[in-house]
């Protein structure tokens, strides 16, 4: 076993000195210390040791190169040697035997859809072709290429850069929420989360950097795709100059074009081979079971050359996954070949991800554990085997009851088709449904659903309004939303005052739009700021709206444990979230504390650094009446803390009735919800026998067997939700008292 460990480590070793080697440090030198781990840190690359002392920052790297000076040659040599492979890879792609014919039909067309399989070059070789071709004018203007997920768009930059031999953040950046690597001036590819490329519309309306802006991934139709592809029909009349191309799979290219005026479809033929479906005899009630079983089968009946790739829906279910797989694998002990498992999910720490790119060592098989991720925007190479359970996480809105859900679903035919052929870019593969045939056949919807028909659209609404946009309904959008999920958006941002009674967009609605998070957290924040009940606490509600945003990483295994070692007790979820901020600032932002307290040190690193940049958007925009860097930030002002949530959440809030919680809605009133466990909420009442409070407010639904609220605030008094909202709680609460 020990012999299976250390093969492991080396393996992740190897990968942690490639993640180095392609970012801004070039040489990391840890005195005395054999024990390290790379953070990133804004820009800098640091290397902790163990006791968090001798933090070397990259610049600090003289010591190093005298050491080097013999080997120079050497890494010279490996140096043309790795440029050469990389030119060999980018010559045998798909998309380079048509260059020139993309190129000119690029150069015809203002708007132009390109299919083709995954893995033929798309994401990665047409952007560099347009560079190549002088689209960028010496630096006059970017490249821009739109990705639906943060993972893609940061594993994407970095590729890139290394294709061009240059460092990840000057020439080739990314750009993600919270996360901005580009140098304004030198970058001139840039790949970007759509929507922070819909950001970008805020303050630069023509999209005017740009000569060139590909959508890419189109066909995953996200809700801030859909948008940039209705903007960009306004936008071309304009700038006759710009060229669109939208890249998309098979399925929905004719609507593009439909949408584009009938604009050309170019296909670019790709390699595929055969892939062999298999089907289960039965639905299976137990997926998760009958995937670990069948990744067992493949792994001790087939040739291991020819790694498994299996679909899962969530961070959650990778992470549980991971261990039963790894528990029984511990168990066969020597009696079969090492299973390297690497997951990928949206959340995944960067320096994590280069894992699933690695070639995979001799006499071992890897196991990518990825969520649909993996279905086009990732391509894995050496993939033979796909396990497919068939379902999907999606969000899920009602706009009735104004109430949005994740939903586990089944996946539509289209993904699942795109999933099977991942199993066969290398050579033939398989594919392992675990559903039946008759399933696939008959329950199977032919596409997925578009985001803008299933989620809540008050944020674009509100995007949408402050463009100057004044009739929705002659917005061209590829599908329309329905108009009771409009009207449900015009209603949400009326009671957060983004909006007044005439639908206009008002100063406030303005400043919600400037910050990098959703409307109800910048109007918290707004409250906490500058309302005169709330005063005092921007501090605490900055910390706290960070922490927020990445609760699902926040503790190392089970939060409740965790807890513990942090406050004996305490009210509410975002208390404890402010706590434990709190109590890591003062430790000096230490490692050790984290260890000693089960909390992720690198969540801690992001939530600081979300914290700065909302902090910065504060001052920027004046928010801070209150000077809020001379406040002390233990002022622990509950009262006022619950105010501003309430501000933001009105419609969050659930009430105690006979049976238990309900939510509470002007019309529907009342679906039952349960607290979830892993709430500090949950264990006060049913462990510490408090009383419940009348009301409670949470930050999120979740509908498994069943409904759940989790991260949990108890409102003590119906005073605070009437002052802080009067228009939803005044009557609410009056007919309350009249029934
Ligand atoms: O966009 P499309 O699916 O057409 O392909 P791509 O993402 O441009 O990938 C082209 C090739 O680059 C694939 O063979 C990938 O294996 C490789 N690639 C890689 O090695 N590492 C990445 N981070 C991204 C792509
Ligand atoms: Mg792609």
């Amino acid at each position: 076993k020990d012999d299976r460990r250390s093969r492991q480590q080396l393996w992740e070793e190897q990968v942690l000195k490639t993640a180095v080697s392609n970012k801004d440090v070039d040489e990391i030198y840890v005195p005395n210390s054999e024990k390290y781990d790379y953070v990133f840190d804004n820009d800098a690359l640091v290397a902790f040791t163990e006791d968090n002392e001798n933090v070397i920052s990259g610049d600090e790297g003289e010591e190093i190169e005298e050491k080097e000076d013999d080997s120079e040659e050497l890494a010279r040599q490996v140096e043309l040697e790795k440029l050469s492979t990389i030119d060999k890879a980018r010559k045998s792609l798909p998309v380079y035997r048509h260059r020139t014919r993309l190129m000119d039909a690029i150069k015809e067309n203002q708007v132009l859809i390109i299919v083709g399989e995954t893995g033929s070059g798309k994401t990665t070789q047409l952007p560099q072709y347009l560079v190549e071709d002088g689209y960028t004018q010496k630096g006059k203007f970017q490249v821009g290429v739109t990705q639906p997920r943060r993972v893609a768009a940061t594993s994407v930059a970095t590729r890139v850069a290394e294709e061009m031999n240059v460092k990840l953040g000057q020439e080739v950046g990314y750009s993600i929420r919270f996360d901005d690597k580009t140098t304004p001036g030198k970058t001139v590819l840039k790949y970007a989360t759509d929507g922070m490329l819909l950001r970008e519309c805020l303050t630069d309306q023509n999209l005017s950097k740009y000569s060139c802006i590909m959508i890419d991934e189109a066909h995953e139709r996200t809700l801030a795709t859909d948008i940039l592809l209705g903007l960009l029909k306004g936008i071309i009349k304009e700038r006759t100059d710009l060229k669109i191309l939208i890249s998309s799979a098979t399925m929905n290219a004719e609507k593009f074009s439909q949408f584009f005026n009938g604009c050309p479809i170019l296909k670019v033929p790709g390699r595929r081979f055969p892939v062999d479906i298999h089907y289960t005899l039965q639905p299976e009630g137990n997926y998760i079971n009958a995937a670990i079983t069948t990744v067992f089968q493949i792994h001790t009946t087939q040739p291991l050359k020819g790694d498994i790739l299996l679909f899962l829906t969530g961070q959650e279910e990778i992470e549980n996954t991971r261990d039963k797989i790894e528990e029984i694998a511990s168990k066969l002990g020597s009696r079969i070949p090492q299973l390297l498992i690497t997951p990928i999910y949206a959340n995944l720490p960067q320096d994590q991800q280069s894992l699933i790119f690695q070639p995979t060592p001799e006499n071992c098989r890897k196991l990518v554990l990825a969520t649909n991720i993996a279905e086009t925007s990732l391509t894995i190479d050496g993939i033979k085997y796909v396990i497919d359970p068939g379902f999907v996480k999606e969000n899920s809105y009602v706009p009735t009851t104004g109430m949005a859900q994740l939903l586990t679903v089944a996946c539509s035919k289209a993904s699942v088709d795109q999933r099977a052929g991942r199993a066969g870019r290398v050579g033939p593969g398989k594919c392992f449904r675990i559903f039946t045939k008759w399933s696939y056949e008959n329950e199977l919807e032919m596409m997925p659903k578009p985001e803008i028909l299933r989620t809540n659209i008050s944020n674009t609404v509100l995007l949408l309004l402050s463009l100057g946009v004044k009739d929705l309904l002659s917005f061209p959008f590829i599908d329309k939303p329905t108009i009771p999920t409009l009207i449900k958006s015009l209603e949400s941002l009326y009671l957060l005052g983004a909006l007044n009674s005439k639908g206009q967009i008002t100063e406030l609605g303005k400043i919600m739009c400037e910050f990098p998070c959703e409307p109800e957290f910048a109007k918290v924040i707004h409250t906490a700021a500058t309302h005169p009940l709330c005063q005092g606490v921007l501090n605490e509600c900055l910390t706290i709206v960070s922490m927020l945003h990445e609760t699902t990483s926040i503790f190392v295994g089970n939060k409740k444990e965790a807890t513990s070692r942090i406050v004996s007790t305490i009210e509410s979820d975002h208390l404890l979230y402010l706590e434990v901020y709190n109590q890591w600032t003062d430790s000096g932002y230490s490692r050790a504390w984290c260890q000693d307290h089960k909390v992720q040190f690198k969540t801690m690193i992001r939530v600081r650094n979300i914290r700065s940049q909302l902090l910065k958007c504060c001052s920027k925009l004046k928010v801070d009446k209150v000077d809020c860097t001379t406040l002390s930030k233990h002022t622990n002002n509950v009262e006022k803390i619950t105010r501003s949530f309430i501000s933001g959440f009105p419609t969050n809030v659930i009430q105690l009735g006979n049976s238990g919680y309900h939510t509470i809605g002007k019309k529907t009133g009342g679906l039952s919800v349960l607290i979830h466990p892993s709430s500090v909420v949950f264990q006060n009442y049913k462990e510490l026998g408090h009383k419940p409070e009348k009301f409670i407010l949470y930050q999120q639904l979740m509908l498994t067997s069943k409904e759940y609220v989790r991260d949990c605030m108890p409102i003590p008094s119906d005073k605070w939700l009437v002052d802080m909202v009067p228009q939803l709680f005044q009557h609410l609460l009056q007919n309350n008292v009249k029934k």
